[in-house]
């Protein structure tokens, strides 16, 4: 019998879960001072040619290795992506789904769909009890939380459009790799220490990771070897149709999930057209939906750009306040507005126009704050024809990829395939399960998102791409839930109107608001205690206490000699590599 409490679930024990487990990473950052007043004056890595940077230094090495053997961009991504599987199963998975976008050396866009979608057999209120209320933990934890995986399909979807090595070549590192075993760092092992309890909770037999780990331990994945090695010699079926189709279906079926045999064979990963729209000089092409990233950027930049930005002074009261009521402003319209383009109408030109932002901040002071209460979806007449891990790469042609991909939670659902060698996701928990009721990313879903069969619930990933004058200018994105869309803006803005390098960008302290709840979180430490108060006084609640790192920005800046500057985020082991 599985009892629900686990962060991300939305039961109050959860919640205090929850807290506890921020406060003490909050304790842990501070005494590793991770978070500073003041960033480093430095430049990050800069290198001539090609970059990876991503969660781990291990799957950076990996893509640039594939890149130094003659392979493209997108073959480091394949190579990359499989590695992060093995040296980072917080959130690296093939259980799980994503989105890339693109921009190839000639400056042809795109972007790729491979977020998870329910199963056939989901329903409107799987979620709700008999008096219509959330079953607390239902979609964040165990095996009805999982949705129909994505990965493989993207990254053979990806391979087939623009591959250039032999398949095998790209996904053995990642083999050579799970067979070797991974070195655990401080992080990793204390992670794994804490979610235990949860791998306990839902799994029917012991995974590898039940036992007390510390820094240095050595992990390795032969499970995971295996299937890889299934995939490598089977190809896309192998996931979808083969063994490993069989293997997933029947587990998840035994903890009592609705994923079958048939859920998976349908599944398709989908180009898309990505969104794209001017900020100033610059040209941002980010992610569509069912992702609300490229939305919501668009939304919040266009509704800054009017204004004077770089003259307020970096986190200053009034930089931090028109973000805020921008950002509000932009998650209101994206509760209501967004969820999966193949089910609902999306009003996307109409959103991303400056015409539309001009309208939604018309009400905006400076005098004192817009209560969210106050704030509702903007009117549009007429519909038009709407724990995670990011990694950027460019190849030395100049072929830019940004990817997010994501378990959801950290180790998704908890659920480990023990005989695959991987975790499930817990996507489900991204869809609205009831109106009005936040996820555990505190955001609130309406219709657009709602529970149907085969649909792809609603994300906020937001891998994205900026061009200048017409050349590639930064490949930019981000984990942390609703937090990836504000810390992708603040990392832009951060070097394109305060003049940062990409490292000091993405070092620098963040703030979050997203209409509801109604306040600011910022990271604790980053922030003086002049401009909170002054923020106070016009009516903004402040909060230090619950979002110790908001973000973990992986991010690449082509500098003006051609070079490339990488932005690794020392919030994670996170790492830089290029030649
Ligand atoms: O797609 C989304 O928006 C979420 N599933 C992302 C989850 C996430 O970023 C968790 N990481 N911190």
């Amino acid at each position: 019998m599985i009892t629900f409490f686990t962060p991300g679930s939305r039961s109050n024990i959860s919640r205090i879960g929850f807290l506890l487990l921020f406060l003490s990473f909050i304790f842990t950052q501070c005494k590793e001072g991770k978070i500073k007043d003041n960033p480093s004056q430095s430049s990050g890595l800069i290198s001539d040619s090609a970059m990876v940077v991503c969660a781990r230094p291990e799957a950076s090495a990996i893509g640039i290795q594939i890149m130094k053997k003659g392979g493209n961009a997108f073959d480091a991504m394949i190579a990359t992506d499989l590695a992060l599987t093995v040296s980072y199963p917080f959130a690296g998975n093939i259980g799980g789904g994503g989105f890339m976008v693109y921009r190839t050396h000639d400056g042809k866009v795109g972007a790729l769909d491979y977020r998870e979608k329910a199963p056939m057999a989901a329903s409107r209120n799987m979620y709700l009890d008999a008096s219509g209320n959330i079953i607390p933990g239902k979609s964040t934890l165990g095996a009805m939380a999982v949705g129909v995986p994505g990965t493989v399909a993207g990254l053979f979807k990806v391979y087939k459009k623009f591959g250039s090595l032999p398949f095998k070549e790209l996904i053995q590192p990642a083999i050579d790799l799970a067979k070797r075993g991974v070195v655990l760092t401080k992080k990793q092992a204390r992670r794994f220490n804490y979610y235990r309890k949860y791998f306990d909770q839902v799994n029917d037999h012991k995974i590898i990771f039940d036992k007390e780990w510390h820094a240095g331990d050595t992990i390795k994945f032969p499970a995971l070897a295996k299937t890889f090695e299934r995939i490598r010699d089977n190809g896309r079926d192998e996931f979808y149709r083969g063994k490993t189709a069989d293997m997933i279906a029947a587990f998840v079926q035994k903890h009592h999930g609705i994923i079958t045999r048939e859920d998976l064979a349908r599944y398709e990963a989908k180009w898309r057209k990505p969104i794209v729209f001017n900020y100033k000089n610059a040209k941002i092409i980010s992610m569509s939906p069912p992702s609300s990233g490229g939305i919501c950027v668009a939304e919040i930049l266009n509704a800054i750009e009017p204004f004077p930005v770089a003259s307020y002074g970096h986190n200053s009261t009034k930089y931090i306040q028109l973000l805020t009521e921008a950002e509000r402003r932009a998650f209101a319209d994206r509760s209501f507005f967004l969820g999966d383009p193949d089910f609902e109408k999306i009003p996307i030109d109409t959103l991303i126009s400056p015409a539309y932002a001009n309208r939604r901040m018309a009400d905006f002071s400076w005098k004192k704050a817009t209560p969210s209460s106050t704030v509702k979806h903007g009117n549009i007449i007429g519909y038009e024809s709407m724990e995670t891990t990011h990694y950027s790469i460019v190849d030395k042609q100049g072929n830019a990829i940004a990817v997010t991909t994501t378990l959801n939670g950290a180790y998704g659902c908890k659920l480990y395939v023990g005989k695959g060698g991987f975790f499930l996701n817990n996507e489900m928990d991204d869809f609205s399960s009831k109106p009005g009721v936040p996820n555990q990313f505190g955001l609130v879903g309406a219709e657009a998102n709602s529970i149907k069969p085969e649909k792809r619930m609603l994300s906020s990933m937001t891998p994205t791409i900026v061009e200048k004058n017409g050349q590639l200018y930064m490949v930019v994105g981000s984990p942390g839930g609703s937090t990836i869309i504000t810390s992708v803006v603040q990392a832009f803005l951060n070097v394109y109107e305060f003049g940062m390098s990409m490292q000091q960008a993405v070092d620098m302290p963040r703030f979050h608001s997203q209409w509801l709840p109604d306040d600011i979180k910022m990271e604790p430490g980053g922030f003086s205690l002049a401009v909170q108060d002054s923020l106070k006084q016009l009516g903004y609640a402040i909060d230090t206490t619950n979002a110790p790192v908001i973000g973990k920005v992986d991010a690449i800046l082509r500098l003006p000699d051609g070079k490339l500057e990488g932005g690794a985020d020392h919030r994670g082991d996170d790492k830089a590599v290029g030649y």
